[in-house]
C-alpha cells in the first residue's frame, strides 16, 4: 500500500504522521514544490519511527512525481491555508490552478489512483477534480464532513459533561461556515438522543460552534488548523487501505442523491477498497433537507466561480 501525499505543510505532515503512526502503509511520499522541505519533513518523521514504533517508510520530494508512481491513493493538500478572518472560499483563484495541476501531474504516474482532496474550498476542488479528470466517481472523495463531525463531537461531550467516546454524530453539507449541516437531531450519546440531555439553547450553541469550529482555531492560530484535519484524512486513508467499509461523510459527486445533482458535497458514504463504495441517503427532516438545499447552493455559487 503505497500513498502519496503532496502538500507537505502542516495538513500534509500532519496526515502522514497519522498514517504512519497507524502502522497500515508500506509506504508514504510526501512531495511539495519548496525545495527540500518534503525531505526535510519526511526525515523529521523517519526519526520518530523507532520511538512510535511504526514501520512504515516515509519518504519526500520536491515535485518529482516519479517518485510518487504507483500510488493506491494519493492525499492533495497542496494550497494555500486561511488566515484569520478569511472563509474557505476566499481561497479559491490560487488553489484551482494547484489542485488542478497536480491531481493530472499525480494521475500520470499512478492511474489507479483514489484520489482525496483536501485543499479548500474543498467541496469546489473536489468538484474541479471530477471535472477536469474524469476519473470513475468512486475514486474522488473530498474530506471535510469527517472532521467537522469530530468538531462536533467534541462540542457534544463537552455540552454533555461526556467523554467523547460517549457520543456519536454527524455534520453533513458544504464544508464552509454558512453550509455545513451538523445533525444535531440524530446525535446521540450511548444510543440515546441527546435532546434528552440538552435543551435547545445547548443544542443550538453546539450547532453553532461545530460551524466555526475552523474559524475559532484559525483565529487562535493564526493559520488553519492541522491535527484533527490530519487524522480525519488518516481515517479515511485506512479506511480505504484496509477494506474497512466504514461510514464517514465526504465531499462526494451526486447525480440524483438527496435532490441535488452535478455537485460534490458531503454526504454519508462507506469507504472500501473501491473508495467510495455507496452514497448513503439517511432520512432528513424538512428543516434539514431545507438547510442541506441551501447548503448546496452555496457549494454551486463557489463552483461557478471556476474557470472549467
Ligand atoms: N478539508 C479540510 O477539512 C481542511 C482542513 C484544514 C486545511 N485544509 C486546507 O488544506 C490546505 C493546506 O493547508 P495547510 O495548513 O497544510 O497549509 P500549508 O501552507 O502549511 O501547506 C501547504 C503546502 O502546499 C505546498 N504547495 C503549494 N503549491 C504546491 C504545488 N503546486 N505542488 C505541491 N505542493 C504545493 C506549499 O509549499 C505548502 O508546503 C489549505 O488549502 C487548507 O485550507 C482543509
Amino acid at each position: 500500500m503505497k500513498v502519496t501525499v503532496v502538500g507537505a505543510g502542516a495538513v500534509g505532515a500532519s496526515c502522514a504522521e497519522y498514517i504512519a503512526m497507524k502502522n497500515f502503509a508500506s509506504e508514504v511520499v510526501l512531495l511539495d514544490i519548496k525545495e527540500g522541505y518534503a525531505e526535510g519533513k519526511a526525515m523529521d518523521l523517519m526519526q520518530t519511527a523507532s520511538l512510535n514504533g511504526f514501520d512504515t517508510k516515509i519518504t519526500g520530494t520536491t515535485n518529482d512525481y516519479a517518485k510518487t508512481a504507483g500510488s493506491d491513493i494519493a492525499v492533495i493538500t497542496s494550497g494555500i491555508p486561511r488566515k484569520p478572518g478569511m472563509t474557505r472560499e476566499e481561497l479559491i483563484g490560487i488553489n484551482a490552478g494547484i489542485v488542478k495541476t497536480v491531481s493530472s501531474s499525480l494521475l500520470e504516474h499512478s492511474p489507479n489512483a483514489i484520489l482525496i482532496v483536501v485543499s479548500n474550498p474543498m467541496d469546489t476542488m473536489t468538484y474541479l477534480v471530477h471535472k477536469t479528470t474524469n476519473l470513475p466517481k468512486h475514486r474522488i472523495i473530498g474530506m471535510g464532513g469527517a472532521l467537522d463531525s469530530a468538531r462536533f463531537k467534541y462540542r457534544l461531550a463537552e455540552a454533555l459533561g461526556a467523554p467523547i467516546s460517549d457520543v456519536d454524530g454527524m455534520v453533513i453539507g458544504g464544508h464552509s461556515d454558512k453550509g455545513m449541516v451538523p445533525l444535531i437531531g440524530h446525535a446521540t450519546r450511548n444510543s440515546v438522543k441527546v435532546s434528552e440531555f440538552l435543551d435547545g439553547d445547548k443544542m443550538d450553541w453546539v450547532v453553532q460552534e461545530t460551524k466555526v469550529g475552523g474559524a475559532t482555531l484559525t483565529k487562535l492560530l493564526g493559520t488553519s488548523a492541522w491535527y484533527a484535519p490530519g487524522a480525519a484524512v488518516s481515517g479515511l486513508v485506512q479506511a480505504i487501505a484496509c477494506d474497512q467499509k466504514k461510514m464517514f461523510p465526504c465531499s462526494a459527486l451526486l447525480e440524483g442523491e438527496y435532490g441535488l445533482n452535478d455537485l460534490s458535497i458531503g454526504v454519508p458514504v462507506i469507504l472500501g477498497k473501491n473508495g467510495i463504495e455507496k452514497i448513503v441517503e439517511i432520512e432528513l427532516s424538512e428543516a434539514e433537507k431545507a438547510k442541506m438545499q441551501e447548503s448546496a447552493e452555496g457549494v454551486k455559487k463557489t463552483n461557478g466561480l471556476l474557470q472549467l
